[in-house]
């Protein structure tokens, strides 16, 4: 049986999670909220930070894997369910960032659609991975390099369901 450590424990997931929604909360309290969560990591995520927020929310979802080329990885969208975001205020819902390439692409990718705004909010951040630049606008945790499972995120798509952020101790 695996050994799987507890890194950010339940109470402390699901308390972050609400001060999260109640920020956003506050900076679009005069504006609708169109929250897209990608898939599949940011599905928990998005789920509870959704519940929390106090006011009506739009979810929609993409989907995209990232594979190994030559010499580095590329990203790609394998499925875009997004309805029409023009003029729309959106704020991508990330389970994790990591070299931030995945971000790279897609926020460009989403600006030719001309939304009104768009933002990022992450659960996690491992500033240390990065290769491209990148920050979010909200962010739970700022995590060391360590490869985290559960609440959304996988190792070769299991763990998922943890209810807590753990990694697996060799
Ligand atoms: P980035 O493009 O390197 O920033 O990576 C983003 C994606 O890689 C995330 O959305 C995750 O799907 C995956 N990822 C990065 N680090 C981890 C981790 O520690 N555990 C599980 N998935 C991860
Ligand atoms: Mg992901």
């Amino acid at each position: 049986m695996d050994n799987i450590k507890v890194l950010i424990d339940e109470e402390k997931l699901q308390k972050r999670v609400k001060e999260l929604a109640k920020e956003i909360e506050k900076d679009y309290k005069d504006k609708e909220i169109n929250l897209i969560c990608i898939l599949k990591g940011s599905i928990f995520f998005t789920c509870d930070l959704a519940k929390n927020i106090n006011k009506n929310v739009k979810i929609d979802f993409l989907r995209l894997a990232s594979y190994e080329g030559e010499n580095s990885s590329k990203v790609k969208l394998v499925a875009n369910l997004l309805p029409n975001i023009e003029n729309k205020d959106v704020i991508i819902i990330e389970d994790i960032i990591d070299t931030g390439k995945t971000l790279n692409y897609l926020v460009p990718y989403l600006k030719k659609e001309k939304p009104k705004s768009i933002k990022v909010c992450t659960l996690l951040d491992k500033p240390s991975r990065r290769v491209v630049s990148f920050k979010a606008d909200y962010t739970g945790f700022e995590i060391e390099d360590k490869f985290v499972i559960g609440y959304g995120l996988d190792f070769d798509q299991d763990y998922r369901n943890l209810p807590f952020i753990g990694y697996i101790e060799k």
